[in-house]
């Protein structure tokens, strides 16, 4: 286990952030480091962002002492956040050692007894055993399933769906509420991609709602960012029958972007982080 420093500094904090790993230099640092420390994630937040998940996810859930299991907490955005700024019970699992030591570091300073912080990769094999909690996060770990985690049941990305599946509905004997997304990218590789060939939204999530249903989950919606330069996200419709994308409501084509998305053009004003939609689900029945 990585040696935490005996105080956290802007230096060592930015030190321990820092790490080489595959998933390393990828989250936004919490706020409230930003703001005790005086220091920012060299992250390109028009690409790949956080804090426009989070604020869209604050308009739909209440996280004031929830108890959140979050999978893949990477350097604890989420985490951190949620136990420091609303008092969740948060269990982070993050098994990359300098995310995990970064994640121990920050809860020790500012000592979050109402954290917990565990390296123990979710697994197939382990996921019903999570503690019970009342909101998952599964953000962006799933396509990763097959290269860091679980090769056995994931040899290819036709593999994904039926895994996904089983992981899912294991999930679910823990939780009331998860918020789910997922890469377009097998593994991260666009040589192996989850939709062949596609990229698009829509497709993504008729692709993920059989997978959700027969797992157990209804998806209660499904959010987007459409453009570079506008941090909002906005919901497009989760309903199977939905009217085509060529056909949106009035409000949704006044988003900024949306147009260029509707349009069936390429997405140049998404990147495919943004693309990728966050799902709110709950349990069926
Ligand atoms: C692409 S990052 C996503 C981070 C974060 N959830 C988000 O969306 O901002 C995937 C994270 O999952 C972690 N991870 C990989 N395999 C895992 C597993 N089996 N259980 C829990 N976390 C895992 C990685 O170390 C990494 O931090």
């Amino acid at each position: 286990m990585t040696e935490l420093p005996a105080q956290l500094t802007q230096d060592s904090l930015l030190d321990l952030w820092h790490s080489t790993g595959k998933h390393g230099i990828y989250q936004q640092l919490p706020a409230f480091l930003v703001r005790d420390f005086g220091v920012t994630a060299p992250v390109d937040e028009r690409w790949r962002g956080d804090r426009t998940r989070l604020d869209y996810l604050r308009t739909r859930i209440d996280f004031s002492g929830l108890r959140v299991v979050d999978i893949g907490a990477n350097t604890g955005f989420f985490s951190l956040t949620l136990a420091h700024d609303d008092a969740a019970q948060v269990t982070a699992v993050e098994p990359d050692p300098a995310n995990s030591a970064f994640l121990r570091a920050v809860a020790q300073h500012y000592r979050l007894g109402q954290m917990r912080t565990s390296s123990t990769p979710v697994t197939l094999d382990t996921v019903a055993a999570l503690p019970e909690s009342d909101l998952v996060l599964l953000l962006n770990v799933l396509h990763h399933a097959g290269d860091d985690f679980d090769r056995s049941h994931v040899p290819e990305p036709g593999a994904l769906a039926a895994y996904m599946t089983d992981y899912l509905g294991r999930l679910a004997r823990t939780t009331h509420r998860m918020v789910f997304q997922l890469g377009y990218n097998w593994c991260g590789n666009k040589a192996t991609p989850v939709l062949p060939g596609v990229r698009e939204p829509y497709a993504m999530l008729d692709y993920l709602q059989p997978v959700m249903q027969a797992a157990g989950w209804v998806i209660e919606s499904a959010a987007l960012r459409f453009d570079v330069d506008d941090p909002r996200m906005v919901e497009i419709s989760t309903d199977p029958r939905r009217p085509a994308l060529q056909t949106p409501s009035d409000e949704l084509l006044a988003q900024p972007g949306v147009q260029e998305l509707l349009g069936g053009r390429p997405l140049t004003r998404v990147s495919e982080f943004y693309a990728r939609p966050l799902l709110i689900c709950r349990k069926a029945g």
